[in-house]
């Protein structure tokens, strides 16, 4: 009987030292650190109960009979986080690269299947090179498996991928899939094919972290959400967004206790300039209406013309989509659109009620946007809000102009509750354009031309560049002072709190892709 412990000791011992100490050593000395240290810096202390522990990969190929790490590269199984429940999968680098064979993509399977069946999000701590190539086919089939229950469990649980080592061919599209990917600079990189190929077929010279690093993802392509300057950062991030967010779709994200006092904040009247051409920081706004310094932004360095991010009010989770009037004065662009749409749907489908700060004077105009699909891609934000059904407030705290003051979650797109601050314009453009066109033939025949214009340009401000029209036709219910508004929010909030709203039956929409 002694024996049959020893055997289960020495087996677990050798579970645990994955690829053996001096690829443990190397894998320091990277700057990374192991499959297990990971685990065990995310989950709540003592909580990690693995998973598959003794599996062993079938191959017999070039030699793999003879090369066994128990648990084939990955890392599997359960915890908490803050005593709620959390999936996790870890590959392991130290055993053949954290290479996926059949066996391994076996054991994320296995995880994401209990990690549906039970409702709670799946953490996949990725560091990887990619396919095991002694394997051919089966490995391929096992990513494959795994895109499959990515996309099932899509809108259902979330799931959250950090890249924490190589992560290229194929393998990029299961963190692709899921909700939030968070990549560590300089240690990690994501791309569908690296540098050599690159430089065969496109004749580019660049290098991987050029490529496919996180600065590279979190700014040009916004393939990251997060960029975080190390492994242990990475890791309280990830626990950080895990707070603002449900277990699953039918869960409510936890509310935080927070003497929500519904009061004032005199700051906000100071924010927005005289000039309504001058631009400010919406991140002010923000930071002046929610709790303490509870705001989380997500896609920090990607398409700042628009901010998202979560955030709380009154101890309630919320996600916030603002214009960034210090960002190309924050037009909606392409980037801006896929960035906010994105956002938008995973609040929507894990019930984060929406919070909209709009100063948007139109699209951004150019042969560059419409070339690339600027229709397309700003009516996948126009699309997004028109289908969630969370409470959704918008507040104008400036512009509102044509098509993009539909956009911005208006009421006619379902909005719940629409404020405007007294700055508010809303109108279907700005003043000047709007003189020069309805009154070009006047102004023309005019004595004085600059005379006339600037006399129409005052004469359409007044009537347009001001919330009582909208307030007016009930578009906007209520025109606020700034200092009110983080009250006013709560309220309405609470208010929504118990919103009912289904969308019509069918199998599923068609967004514009
Ligand atoms: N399949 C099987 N084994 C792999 C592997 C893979 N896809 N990728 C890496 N390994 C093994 C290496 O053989 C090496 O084994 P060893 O420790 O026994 O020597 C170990 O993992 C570490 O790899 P190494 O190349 O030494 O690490 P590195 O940090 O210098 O480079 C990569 C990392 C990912 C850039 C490099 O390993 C690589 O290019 N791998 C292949 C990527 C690929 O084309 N994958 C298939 C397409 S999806």
């Amino acid at each position: 009987k002694k024996e049959k412990y020893e055997l289960l000791n020495e087996k677990n011992a050798l579970a645990e030292k994955g690829g053996g100490e001096k690829r443990i050593a190397s894998q320091h000395k990277k700057g990374k650190l192991t499959a297990r240290e990971r685990i065990d810096l995310l989950l709540d202390k003592g909580s990690f109960e693995e998973i598959g522990k003794f599996v062993e990969h079938r191959a017999t190929d070039f030699g793999l009979d003879k090369e066994v790490y128990l648990g084939d590269g990955v890392v599997t199984g359960y915890g908490t986080v803050n005593g709620r429940l959390i999936y996790v999968y870890s590959q392991d680098f130290t055993v053949f690269g954290g290479s996926l064979s059949e066996t391994h993509a076996e054991k994320i399977c296995k995880l994401m299947d209990l990690a549906m069946k039970n409702g709670a999000p799946i953490i996949g701590l990725n560091d990887s090179g990619g396919a095991r190539i002694q394997e051919g086919v089966v490995s391929l089939g096992g990513y494959a498996d795994i895109f499959y229950r990515n996309t099932r469990a899509s809108g259902m649980i979330p799931q959250i991928s950090a890249i924490m080592g190589p992560c290229a061919g194929g393998a990029v599209y299961s963190p692709a899939i899921t909700d939030f990917i968070f990549m560590v600079e300089n240690t990690s990189y994501m791309f569908v094919t690296g540098p050599n190929v690159v430089k065969t077929v496109t004749q580019e010279d660049v290098t991987s972290e050029e490529l496919g690093g996180a600065s590279t993802h979190s700014t040009k392509s916004g393939v990251t959400h997060f960029a975080s300057p190390n492994e242990v950062q990475c890791l309280k991030d990830i626990k950080k967004l895990l707070s603002y967010i449900p277990q699953n779709c039918e869960d409510k994200p936890s509310a935080y206790d927070y003497d929500a006092t519904e009061e004032l904040r005199p700051a906000l009247d100071h924010i927005i300039p005289d000039n309504p051409n001058q631009p400010y920081d919406m991140r002010e706004v923000i930071n002046n209406l929610v709790d303490g310094d509870s705001f989380f932004e997500v896609h920090k360095n990607f398409a700042d013309n628009i901010i998202v991010g979560f955030a709380r009010l009154g101890g309630k989770s919320i996600g916030i989509v603002g214009n960034q009037p210090a960002s190309l004065a924050g037009v909606l662009d392409i980037d801006a659109s896929n960035k906010g749409a994105r956002f938008v749907r995973f609040c929507d489908c894990f019930n984060i009620p929406l919070l909209v700060l709009e100063d948007v004077p139109g699209f951004l105009p150019g042969t560059d946007q419409e070339w690339n699909g600027i229709i397309t891609n700003g009516a996948k934000l126009l699309y997004a809000f028109s289908e969630a059904t969370v409470p959704r407030i918008t507040v104008i705290t400036r512009k509102a102009y044509g098509g993009a003051y539909d956009v911005m979650n208006s009421k006619h797109i379902g909005a719940d509750m629409n404020y405007a601050w007294p700055m508010a314009e809303i109108a279907v453009m700005g003043a000047k354009g709007a003189a020069e066109i309805i009154f070009r033939k006047e102004i023309a025949a005019a004595d004085d031309p600059e005379a006339k214009l600037q006399e129409k340009i005052d004469e359409y401000t007044a009537k347009f560049a001001n919330p009582y029209n909208a307030a007016r036709r009930g578009y906007v219910d209520e025109v606020i002072e700034p200092h009110d508004t983080r009250k006013k929010l709560i309220r309405a909030f609470g208010m929504l709190e118990n919103k009912v709203d289904t969308l019509p039956k069918k199998k599923h929409g068609n967004i514009p892709l």
